[in-house]
């Protein structure tokens, strides 16, 4: 694959005030949700709702690319046209999830590697033909007691760098998600000791592996605390810390870096990167958007609940979310968004 095509699909994920939108959800993850919301876990109802997603009127003024499910990839709307038609058409560029899931590490009690390389460069092709121009694979690193292990850490970023590489070979851009969780009671401090070791044998991987830096996506956590922590930074705190972490471990020619919202409440995902904007912006070499799932899609999945009726409402929730987040990447967002 031309190295100028991979660059230039990065740049249109990349560009001006558009992030991404990952509705990736496995079918056991996507069934939690609709369990929690007493919506039908059935492949019909998984259908209907990403329908709804990809046929809410405006997204694509603020969402530049979608991450889908192998399920999702192959979907159709009621008439017949294919969800990755219709993304195209309003000009949102169809992404893949192409892991297979974390399972826990074997010897490592607590932790996990993500699986899925066998076959995977010729899953990479059949996506490819079916549309998708880039794909996702995470990663997940759990903080606790003595843990992550330096094994966990280097496995992991073994794998995304080997994912990374089958993807440029296969004319997809990989997004790179080695995510920090949420989980646990530990420090905002601890949160950026561990991202940063992470990032480091991640971006290190990637060079051993002759990844092209330049035609790869980013896609971390922020740098918070613990969700059982006592600490409450504010969106300054978590700022300063999420930026300075990725100023020490990130190269400059990476093209972008797009947030998981990883748990925290929408109206705090969009927040805190719009102070990151806000107060870093200037200093920043890479840009800095979104790539979230819940922090996007939640509040339209609690209006929809699986019935029609609430579908025009549900899509406006979701198409309001990717506006704020658009604005919190140009910097612009403010809590007054929240109430109109
Ligand atoms: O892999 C995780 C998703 O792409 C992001 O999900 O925003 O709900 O953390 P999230």
């Amino acid at each position: 694959m031309e190295t100028s095509t991979l660059k230039s699909i990065a740049y249109q994920l990349m560009q001006g005030s558009k992030g991404l939108l990952a509705m990736d959800e496995s079918t056991a993850t996507c069934n939690k949700r609709f369990a929690e919301l007493g919506i039908p876990q059935t492949e019909e109802y998984r259908r209907k709702y990403r329908d709804l997603i990809v046929n809410a009127p405006g997204l694509g003024d603020y969402i530049s690319g979608a991450i889908l499910f192998d399920e999702t990839i192959k979907q159709s709307t009621a008439d017949g046209t294919l969800f990755v038609d219709i993304l195209k058409r309003n000009g949102i560029i169809p992404g893949i999830k192409v892991d297979e899931g974390a399972i826990p590490m074997l010897g490592f009690p607590g932790e996990k590697i993500t699986e899925g390389l066998d076959g995977l460069g010729e899953r990479l092709k059949a996506y490819y033909n079916l549309g998708a121009r880039f794909a996702k694979w995470r990663a997940v690193i759990t903080i606790g007691t003595e843990i992550p292990s330096t094994a966990c850490i280097k496995a992991n970023a073994y794998t995304l760098a080997r994912y990374a590489m089958f993807c440029q070979e296969a004319g997809l851009v990989p997004i790179v998600e080695p995510e920090v969780v949420m989980d646990g009671r530990h420090s905002l401090a601890r949160c950026a000791e561990v991202t940063t070791e992470v990032l480091h044998a991640v971006f290190n991987a990637l060079y051993q592996h002759r990844v092209d830096m330049e035609c790869m996506i980013l896609k971390p956590n922020m740098v918070l605390p613990g969700e059982g922590s006592a600490e409450k930074p504010g969106a300054d705190e978590i700022a300063e810390a999420t930026i300075k972490c990725f100023l020490r471990t990130v190269p400059a020619t990476v093209p972008g870096i797009a947030f998981l919202s990883g748990g925290q409440s929408p109206q705090l995902a969009s927040e805190r990167l719009n102070r990151m904007h806000t107060q870093f912006g200037e200093v920043m070499p890479w840009v800095l958007t979104f790539s979230f799932s819940r922090a996007v899609q939640q509040p339209a999945l609690e209006l929809w609940q699986g019935k029609d009726e609430n579908i025009v409402a549900a899509q406006k929730a979701l198409v309001h979310r990717a506006a704020c987040n658009s604005a919190a990447k140009m910097g612009q967002y403010s809590s007054e968004m929240e109430t109109v």
